[in-house]
């Protein structure tokens, strides 16, 4: 039977998960290979994190954690909001692993051995201020492709593309601001060269993948593919596997897809048949489709095709690509620092997985870019999920159990209107089908909506409430629309599975097929119990609420007293005090530098007539974390503790927390 290794790009560990990259990667990976799961297919769904690099160096200097301490906070986080989102990897792992580390070294050394990397210097970027070299995202800039004032040493995030050596436009320290010089460094360089032809043929075979990605690689290809630089000045990363290279490690693209495999290694060694990732990689009928956002076509359609066959060791080439575009929020592109992002975590605390799963699969940007926003968010919620979906499923089912006891008849005599609706909603099954297969998640998503607006209208032609009299008919129709509510479940599960699962539980089925759409027949005693309303309406207040929380209150003041919404915007979280001192020339304020569990922050207290230094060094206070920050006696203060004092200010205690709650840990 066919394999299928799916892969949904690992993720930097150097913050949580936004909508951009579910968009881009993860909800397409996991709509397909839930679809697959349900058609009976060998699929592995691979992910994990990636920890190397210098975006979470980066994090980790402006956070003043370690960079393994960033990328253990961030993996956690990242796998929590995944399976609460319900997207389920077979397994998600790593990089900082021994295991990966190996792998990727073990793919140097054999790619140096088979002659496509040679050790070579270059010019580099080199801030002389921060005295240090400035690889990929240290040094900022305008591409010189399409002229974004943003790009990045190595990659530009607004076209895609990567960036030569040293020719970015107006290059500027990310660190300190300064205007870099240009250094020589030695580097390995992998012979892209080598592969050009290779690749050209191989790229130009896939006529089927998307248009966008194809093109994409074709035309850097094109352009002529140059030896590209494999290693970095950095101290986080792999270590080079040969000697005398002990400050500088591998790129992280070089060892992020490496990734994928050791991702699967782990996870046959996990299910007791440690040789069997050779299977997904290696096979003869094995397929490895990497799902992924734009910015990432490149690595995996030019560099790591050309790792792959320069290994030389049996590796299956990527069978697709099926890369996104990007989506943007309301309007304009993510932007972490501007706080044009929705974060994954944050979302679940607010609202059920599935809406957001169902709004952003009728938006995905598969083509272009697409646009997500709040009130898009709620329309589909009110609109289609509750109105349409929602309704159907709870109009035949309230029906049903005021009916005979909640129990329908398999007696059934099939008029041409039963047949029509049935042969539509088979029709349109097989398309969903084909669309998912295709990665068009976006038609099959369409169509599963349109199965349910067509059974909102069958119910209403067929008239139920009028066929008291007449049983036999009566009982038909209902057969039918149970019949369509079973089918609905099926369609639903890869968009929507958490509610489908609730359905399928409530008609006390489950583990259904994708094919049993074909003949399944509905199981005809209901419970009497209630329905669970399967989505609630989303009120305007709610939705004003999160765009507050992105754009800040336009309200104007409303006096003291504040809405529960209000209140909930403020973050305390408990911090752990590292270290206390008075501030110089000013007797009230300690500088205290506090862990709040994602970072350690610096900020001042105006309680150092109450508490010395070493009193409080390793009580955890509370602090709200979320407050702009503020410059007092020229240090910038990150935060607020709560303390209570009374109003002539003589007495003042600071709120401690208990000694057991960890830094970060949520409070109210
Ligand atoms: O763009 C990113 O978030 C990268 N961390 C993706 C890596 S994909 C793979 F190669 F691991
Ligand atoms: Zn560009």
């Amino acid at each position: 039977m066919t394999k299928y290794l799916v892969t949904a790009a690992l993720p930097y560990a150097n913050g949580p998960i936004h909508l951009g990259h579910l968009a881009g990667a993860y909800l397409p990976a996991d709509i397909y290979v839930r679809y697959m799961r349900m058609k009976n297919k060998d699929v592995l769904f691979i992910c994990g994190s990636d920890e190397h690099g210098v975006p979470v160096t980066i994090k980790a200097e402006e956070k003043e954690k370690t960079p393994q301490e960033i990328a253990d906070y961030y993996h956690d986080l990242m796998k929590d909001s995944f399976i609460k989102f319900g997207i389920n990897f077979d397994n998600f792992s790593k990089t900082s692993r021994h295991l990966h580390h190996k792998n990727a070294r073990y793919f140097f050394k054999r790619l140096y051995e088979n002659g496509y990397l040679e050790k070579k210097s270059e010019n580099q970027y080199f801030c002389e201020k921060c005295e240090r070299f400035l690889p990929d995202r240290y040094v900022e800039g305008i591409c010189p492709h399409c002229k974004f004032d943003g790009a990045r040493g190595d990659q530009c995030d607004k076209c895609g593309r990567v960036i030569d050596n040293v020719s970015l436009i107006e290059p500027k320290c990310k660190l300190c601001g300064s205007k870099p010089i240009i250094k020589e460094t030695e580097h390995f360089f992998l012979k892209l060269n080598e592969f050009q032809e290779k690749l050209k043929v191989w790229l130009e075979s896939k006529t089927n993948w998307k248009s966008n990605v194809r093109e994409f690689a074709l035309g850097w290809i094109k352009e002529g593919l140059k030896p590209r630089a494999m290693t970095r000045d950095l101290k986080w990363g792999v270590e080079i596997p040969i000697d005398g290279y002990e400050n500088k490690v591998l790129y992280v693209w070089f060892d992020a897809p490496i990734g994928y495999i050791t991702s699967t290694m782990e996870w046959a060694e996990r299910i007791g048949k440690p040789d069997k990732w050779m299977d997904y990689w290696k096979g003869n009928d094995s397929r490895l489709i990497h799902f992924l956002g734009k910015d990432n076509i490149v690595f995996h359609a030019v560099i790591w095709p050309s790792m792959l066959m320069g290994i030389n060791d049996n590796y299956n080439l990527p069978y697709d690509i099926p890369a996104n575009e990007y989506l943007n929020i309301e309007g304009q592109k993510i932007s972490t620092s501007r706080n044009n992002a929705i974060w994954l975590n944050d979302y679940l605390n607010d609202f059920p997985p599935d809406i957001m799963r169902y709004t952003l699969a009728v938006n995905l940007p598969e083509n272009k870019d697409s646009d997500f926003s709040w009130k898009d968010f709620q329309t589909k919620n009110n609109s289609e999920l509750a109105d349409i979906f929602g309704n159907f499923i709870n109009r035949t089912i309230v029906f049903i159990q005021k009916y005979n006891n909640a129990e329908l008849n398999a007696n059934i005599d099939l008029q041409d209107t039963d047949k029509e609706f049935l042969d539509i909603i088979n029709k349109k099954m097989e398309l969903m089908g084909k669309y998912i297969e295709n990665y068009k998640s976006r038609k099959a998503v369409y169509e599963f909506m349109d199965i349910a607006r067509e059974s909102n209208k069958y119910f209403t032609i067929t008239e139920p409430w009028t066929l008291k009299n007449d049983k036999k008919r009566l009982n038909t129709v209902l057969y039918v629309c149970l019949k369509a509510v079973t089918i609905l479940s099926i369609a639903s599960e890869p968009f929507i599975p958490f509610t489908a699962t609730k359905i399928q539980k409530f008609l006390g089925i489950d583990n259904l097929d994708w094919d049993d759409y074909k003949n399944i027949e509905p199981l005809l005693k209901l419970t009497t119990h209630k329905m669970p309303i399967l989505f609630s309406k989303i009120e305007d207040k709610t939705i004003e609420l999160q765009r507050e929380k992105m754009f800040g209150s336009k309200k104007e003041e409303q006096g003291d007293m504040i809405e529960f919404g209000e209140f909930k915007k403020t973050q305390l979280v408990v911090a752990k005090i590292l270290e206390a001192e008075k501030v110089k020339k000013a007797d009230k304020l300690l500088k205290l530098k506090i862990d709040i569990g994602c970072e350690k922050r610096t900020i001042i207290a105006g309680i150092a007539e109450f508490y010395k230094p070493d009193d409080i060094i390793g009580k955890n206070i509370i602090v709200v974390k979320n407050l702009k920050p503020a410059k007092i006696r020229g240090v910038e203060s990150k935060g607020m503790l709560l303390a209570a004092s009374d109003k002539d200010k003589k007495h003042l205690r600071v709120v401690f927390a208990s000694d057991e709650a960890n830094p970060g840990d949520n409070v109210g």
